[in-house]
């Protein structure tokens, strides 16, 4: 597939899937008993090193090559950012930003958010600012569960509050998205397009030079509605 030839996710699927409802309300009163993998015990350890443990957080959840971490840590510069990716090989592809010119404020850690998310929320870690960027859509039917709103651990994310930022190029996830999150919150949130002047990530760049409308949510926990 050339550059800008990337495709909407191509589904069967073309509304809110008849079990997310369901899945959401048996994640959110059931517990997660998954045990920790210690790799990413290890990896929050690392996440936060270098945090001088006041400092507000940022979280970009499956950062890719981290470019958006990059951004995100430049932009708030008083703010501690880690990106969070399972994929060791695209953590290292984060070309072209040799080591020393990282901004400081900033870790890229390989872990795997299933854990992630849970471990920042037990060890009483809260947000400034939280991104879901271009998660895996996983567009078959059958796959809902591998899709964030429908995991076990998609209660964990509003419960680490902050600015939650999440964005696709597929109109049904940020739908199933919203669901969940409303569903969670008890409040109405709302998705939108947008056009990513600045993209923010490389699969944003991509999408947005192949000319394919993007959503996002963006809702702020902390405020009351
Ligand atoms: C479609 S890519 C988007 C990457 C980046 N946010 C961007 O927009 O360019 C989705 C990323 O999520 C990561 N990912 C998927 N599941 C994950 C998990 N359970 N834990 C950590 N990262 C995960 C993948 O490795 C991949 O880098």
């Amino acid at each position: 597939m050339s550059y800008a030839n990337s495709r909407i996710p191509n589904s069967a699927q073309h509304g809110v899937h008849e079990l997310l409802v369901s899945q959401v309300l048996k994640h959110r009163d059931a517990p997660f008993r998954k045990p920790y993998a210690d790799y990413n015990r290890a990896a929050l350890v690392a996440a936060l090193a270098g945090w001088d443990g006041v400092a507000p957080l940022i979280l970009d959840a499956g950062c890719g090559v981290g470019h958006s971490t990059i951004a995100l840590a430049r932009a708030h510069p008083d703010h501690w950012v880690i990106g969070v990716d399972q994929s060791a090989d695209r953590l290292n592809r984060r070309k072209p930003y040799p080591e020393a010119l990282l901004p400081t404020n900033m870790a890229l850690v390989r872990a795997d958010l299933v854990d992630f998310w849970r471990l920042l929320f037990d060890a009483g870690h809260r947000l400034a600012r939280h991104y879901i960027l271009y998660p895996n859509p996983w567009p078959k039917i059958g796959h809902l569960g591998r899709r964030w709103p429908a995991h076990p651990v998609f209660p964990f994310i509003p419960r680490l509050g902050g600015v939650l930022e999440c964005r696709t190029n597929w109109q049904v996830y940020i739908a199933e998205y919203v669901c969940a999150l409303s569903l969670l919150t008890g409040r109405e949130i709302a998705w939108e397009g947008f056009e990513a002047t600045v993209p923010l990530t490389p699969f944003e760049r991509k999408y947005r030079d192949s000319g394919q409308p993007l959503y996002r949510a963006v809702v702020d926990l902390e405020t009351a509605s």
